[in-house]
């Protein structure tokens, strides 16, 4: 019979992370201080984040230890199992095999406090007792409160005020959790006072959101700042996804054919890819596993942004990153994945897609939840917003199975529950979402503002 659940012991949760930049198919454009033109110091980004964080960030290591004590912690909810999606198979009557990772079993319910938790102990070990972040959906949020209790850590979390509003039990999760909570733009910080006395409604963004946590480290004692996504660091800690997902194929005698995972900063989707790609280019695959990252319509970063340098955020305090942009202004539409409304991508998962190694796609939220809503009928999972895109190209795939009749084996990455996210079922239930499509006039407009501000962007030599 076959397995529904694939699962592995405590002792082979990883023991150390996969880091993709030395296995780039090219080198990675450095970070720029757009003051010199130059690229950044390491050294500069330490005043920002844990000493430890901004090593690895710059590390060409392959293979970096994770300490014990972050290990011990992981046991809470690692191994993550890998399903067989049976019943959806059944459902769409395709030859196909599918199969998820599932990360909606930690505690915060998503794949966020693999970074999280990593991230907390270093601040920890270097002596920092406060760490200030942005939260988008409220999963990195959570993650990082959760994270920062474990480690007995002060922790405070901006989070964009339209997710605040949708999703008010998030915001009491993170209270739970020990943390403390403001929707962004908020009064606490002088940039978000800024933003609210020129709209007092601002739905805020994640770009806004960086801007505050930022200003809030650098004007606390012994606070750092930490980041949920985007950065190398944070990819590389999501990888025990996917060494733990080769472990559970090798068990079952299978291997998937096509990889499918969100993209909001782009940290899942390494995660659960960047292992199957080093286990592709050392020659132990047994197939040329496709992989696909999959964006929404109403923020199509690599799909419509621009591959150029723009800053992480929308004042502008960040270094400029080589990437994928819609411009750091971007404003997003109100779709319910609030972890995919950020208008850049982490630089790795850009290169990779710019020298084809990836497939890139983007959806509208209404074919997402019409996805999303065949899975919970058929699955019982009810998943969170973001990785139902994920939902949407994994059907799509076993459909193209179907018409052909290739016996493929798909897997996608569940990286988090939706139980903070009814509402959003509820709107898709009542026909009340938007498709919406970020217009390509909108991109053009922003890339000629950001030219005007850096005239010479176009020009660096990286
Ligand atoms: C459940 C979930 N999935 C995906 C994402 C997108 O982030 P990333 O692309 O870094 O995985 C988020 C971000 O908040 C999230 O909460």
């Amino acid at each position: 019979m076959d397995k529904v659940k694939i699962f592995l012991d405590e002792d082979e949760i990883p023991k150390k992370w996969y880091n993709i930049n030395p296995d780039l198919p090219k080198p990675l454009s450095p970070p720029i201080d757009p003051k010199t033109r130059e690229p950044v110091n390491p050294e500069v980004l330490m005043a920002l984040f844990a000493k430890e964080l901004v090593k690895q960030e710059v590390s060409t290591e392959r293979f970096i230890d994770i300490p014990e004590e972050v290990r011990e912690i992981y046991r809470l909810w690692r191994p993550s199992p890998l399903f067989r999606a049976l019943n959806l198979e059944k459902e769409l009557k395709t030859p196909a095999r599918i199969y998820y990772k599932y990360e909606g079993v930690s505690p915060p319910g998503s794949h966020k406090p693999n970074t999280a938790v990593a991230q907390a102990y270093y601040n920890m070990k270097e002596g920092i007792e406060r760490i200030a972040t942005e939260t988008g959906a409220g999963q990195w949020g959570s993650a990082l409160a959760f994270g920062c209790q474990q480690m007995g850590l002060e922790c405070q979390v901006y989070m964009v005020k339209i997710s605040y509003d949708q999703k008010p039990f998030r915001a009491l999760m993170m209270q739970a959790y020990g943390a403390g909570i403001v929707p962004s733009p908020s009064q606490q910080t002088e940039f978000g006072r800024k933003i609210l006395e020129a709209n007092p409604d601002s739905p805020g963004s994640l770009g806004i959101a960086i801007s505050e946590a930022i200003e809030d480290a650098v004007t606390h004692d012994n606070t750092k700042y930490a980041l949920g996504s985007v950065l190398n660091h944070v990819l590389l800690h999501q990888t025990v996804i996917g060494q733990e997902t080769i472990k559970q194929f090798e068990l079952i005698d299978d291997y998937p054919d096509v990889i499918c995972g969100c993209i909001g900063g782009g940290s899942s989707f390494s995660g659960i890819s960047w292992p199957f790609y080093y286990h592709k280019i050392t020659g132990k695959a047994p197939k040329d596993t496709k992989i696909i990252a999959i964006e929404p319509t109403a923020c199509p970063s690599v799909t419509k942004g621009k591959y150029m340098y723009d800053h992480g955020d929308t004042a502008r305090m960040t270094p400029l990153l080589k990437m994928h942009t819609l411009g750091h202004e971007f404003v997003p539409a109100p779709i319910h994945a609030g972890g995919l409304r950020y208008h850049g991508m982490a630089p790795q998962v850009c290169l990779m897609a710019d020298q084809g190694k990836i497939e890139t796609r983007a959806y509208n939220q209404i074919d997402v939840f019409e996805a999303a809503s065949l899975f919970v009928k058929t699955e019982g999972i009810i998943p969170a917003p973001e990785p139902s895109h994920a939902i949407k190209a994994a059907i799509d795939e076993a459909l193209k199975c179907k018409e052909t009749g290739e016996k493929k084996t798909i897997l996608f990455l569940l990286c988090g529950h939706g139980h903070f996210d009814l509402a959003a079922f509820d709107a898709y239930y009542s026909r009340k979402l938007q498709p919406y499509e970020y217009p390509a006039e909108e991109v053009e407009k922003s890339m000629h503002k950001l030219k005007e501000i850096y005239p010479w962007i176009e020009d660096l030599p990286y």
